[in-house]
């Protein structure tokens, strides 16, 4: 029987995760704080509340900050391993709370990890970027770049509590530590200030959407299920040590592209009104995934035009 503290477990990808670790049997303990950054707490009282009637009895749920040390070390304690997701996500956001954001990101990441390491935690899970990457590594971004040259607050954050892990496992080798890089996350309930969610609800409410630059900016757009899987077979998979994973689509689209797509997925034509990249916004993310696919033996299975159709659904059914 396993058990695992899933930190973030209320918010997006945490609750999909979290779901599929109760649906196969397993006892997660959540640590959120139902934080209001950077959107609303409401979502997750939702998910909290879904997730306890759908699985009592083995889920827990504890609301506290993951740089609370007394709450780590008691919620660490024989737990299978530490799948730490928590954290203030989102790059536009961080420039207006760089400090928050690193006290959130980069000592709540090490107030954890040394629980995790004082407890004996044989694995040690982190939800990292691909905004690591910043604008200077060549792409497909490959796990080996430097990654020293970031474009926001957010994106530092992300590397810095990297760079804290890394160095705080030299004193337990053994341990395994997978560095998950997510590129841009999708799926149902996606936090409802990222683009796929705001412009389809846009387009189904035939508004328009805002489109930063000419609409040549690429991203590599991944489905939540995909990730889900990821993180699973990283906890299967992953060796001792650190090790960073690219999880993404490896099939960047355009901006433009991602509109036609949503377009044909959610049955209407689309209008643009186009606005300035924001601070922070990187040109393009391309995963290069060759090291997932041998080590953790993981693909993406979801293509974009069947993932937004996921997208649809669930925004029709919440109009319902
Ligand atoms: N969604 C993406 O595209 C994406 C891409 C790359 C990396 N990530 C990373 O994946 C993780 C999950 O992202 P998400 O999109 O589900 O975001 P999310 O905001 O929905 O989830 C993060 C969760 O962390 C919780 N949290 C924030 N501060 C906390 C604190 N001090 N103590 C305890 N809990 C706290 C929030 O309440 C939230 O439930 C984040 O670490 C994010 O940086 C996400």
């Amino acid at each position: 029987m396993r058990r695992w503290l899933v930190t973030g477990g209320v918010g997006f990808i945490g609750h999909h995760l979290t779901r599929a670790l109760l649906g196969r049997g397993d006892f997660v303990t959540v640590l959120d704080d139902f934080s209001d950054a950077p959107y609303p707490t409401r979502l997750k009282r939702r998910h909290a509340e879904v997730l306890s009637r759908e699985f009592a009895g083995r889920i827990e749920i504890v609301d506290a900050c993951i740089t609370n040390r007394e709450t780590a070390a008691r919620l660490t304690a024989g737990t299978s391993g530490v799948l730490h997701l928590a954290g203030l996500a989102g790059v536009r956001p961080s420039f207006a709370d760089p400090a928050r954001y690193s006290v959130v990101n980069i000592e709540g990441t090490a107030t954890l990890l040394d629980a995790a390491q004082r407890a004996g935690t044989p694995l040690f899970l982190f939800a990292s970027s691909s905004s690591v990457y910043g604008n200077a590594t060549p792409l497909p971004a490959n796990e080996d770049a430097p990654a020293i040259v970031p474009e926001s607050p957010y994106a530092a954050t992300k590397r810095a509590a990297e760079l804290v892990i890394a160095s705080m496992v030299r004193k337990t080798p053994a341990m395994r530590c997978p560095l998950l890089r997510f590129f841009t996350v999708y799926g149902p309930w996606q936090r409802p200030e990222m683009a796929i969610t705001s412009f389809l609800r846009s387009a189904i409410a035939g508004k328009p959407i805002t489109m930063f630059g000419d609409g040549s900016m690429r991203r590599d757009f991944t489905h939540v299920e995909d990730i889900v899987r990821g993180i699973l077979a990283a906890t299967d998979r992953a060796p001792s040590g650190v090790r960073p994973y690219n999880l993404g689509s490896g099939a960047p689209v355009t901006l433009s592209e991602l509109v036609t797509a949503m377009g044909r997925a959610a049955g209407r034509e689309i209008q643009i009104e186009r606005a300035p990249i924001p601070l922070g916004d990187v040109e393009a993310t391309f995963a290069d995934i060759s090291r997932a696919r041998t080590e953790l033996e993981w693909q993406p299975r979801i293509v974009l035009d069947e993932g937004l159709a996921t997208v649809v659904k669930w925004l029709e059914s919440e109009k319902a």
